[in-house]
């Protein structure tokens, strides 16, 4: 679906992290869990290659809110759209988490953005789990309190031991599993490709069962250019994989289907 919203709020959050939140109300009923929009960002040059963005919430008002961090020429001119600027937003896209039941106890892994892709999954989950939060600094942490709220335990690690533990937040994750807080626990994880790679190891190394969110560099967005695909387990092929569009098939896949390189 493709709606042209006004920007109803574009502020700084802390570091290179802005919080916009547009005015759609035809794509937040339909919105769910780890989905994303396809930004046409008004003023950029070449305005035709839209950008992908996680929706962080979308509520029965109609706001729709994304946090981006300021990267390159399209989140920098997003950055100083003004207030009632219209973007087109094509959404909600993409294949999303399998919210938690109730027996399960989930638990989050999110680095950088990864807390903004996570949070509706957080909010709707019916068992309050925990989210780990990494970062390579305390000023990139983003959301902590906002994950609070919605009843998580949060836990925090920086890369140079500014919050937290020191160290990556896989760390954390190890500790879970070493000392496991529930019989059935369900993991995501949204993130840096490096830190997913790593947490899908440690999930397959101790037979758990988890979803990860593969944010590839995108361009239709719609599953029409394959320039977004990954190599993705399918026994029906002769070599037992195939290449999956990240854009239509994901961005979340079972951990189980990925190929770890
Ligand atoms: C499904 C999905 C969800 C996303 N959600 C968010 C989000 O919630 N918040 C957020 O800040 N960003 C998110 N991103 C990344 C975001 O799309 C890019 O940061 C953005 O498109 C960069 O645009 P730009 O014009 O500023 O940078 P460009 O000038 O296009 O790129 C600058 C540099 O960043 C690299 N880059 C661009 N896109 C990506 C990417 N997807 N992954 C890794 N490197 C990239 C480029 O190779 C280049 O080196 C998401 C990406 C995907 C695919
Ligand atoms: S971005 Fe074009 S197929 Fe995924």
């Amino acid at each position: 679906m493709l709606e042209n919203c006004p920007i109803i709020k574009n502020e700084c959050i802390g570091g290179d992290y802005y919080r916009i939140v547009f005015k759609a109300p035809e794509i937040c009923p339909k919105v769910k869990p780890g989905q994303f929009v396809h930004v046409q960002i008004a003023n950029l040059r070449d305005r035709i290659l839209r950008r992908p963005f996680s929706i962080c919430d979308a509520t029965a008002k109609g706001e729709l809110t994304v946090i981006y961090k300021v990267i390159g020429e399209g989140t920098a001119v997003l950055s100083k759209l003004a207030k009632g600027t219209e973007c087109s937003l094509m959404g909600p896209q993409g294949k999303p988490f399998n919210v938690p039941k109730k027996n399960q106890l989930p638990i989050i892994v999110a680095g950088g953005y990864g807390s903004a892709a996570t949070y509706m999954l957080a909010k709707q989950s019916p068992t309050k789990g925990r989210i780990l939060i990494g970062a390579r600094t305390s000023s990139d942490l983003i959301l902590v309190d906002e994950f609070k709220r919605t009843g998580f335990e949060v836990l925090v690690a920086t890369e140079d031991g500014s919050e937290g533990k020191k160290g990556f937040v896989t760390k954390l994750l190890d500790e879970i599993i070493k000392d496991p807080p529930s019989k059935s626990m369900s993991f995501y994880g949204c993130g840096p490709h490096g830190m997913l790679m790593a947490m899908g190891r440690i999930l397959l190394k101790n037979t758990l069962s988890g979803e990860l969110s593969l944010d590839h560099l995108m361009c239709c967005g719609i599953g029409a250019c394959y320039a977004c695909v990954v190599k993705v387990k399918d026994e029906t092929k002769t070599d037992g994989w195939r290449f999956a569009r990240t854009c239509k098939e994901g961005p979340v896949f079972p951990a189980t289907a990925i190929y770890y390189e």
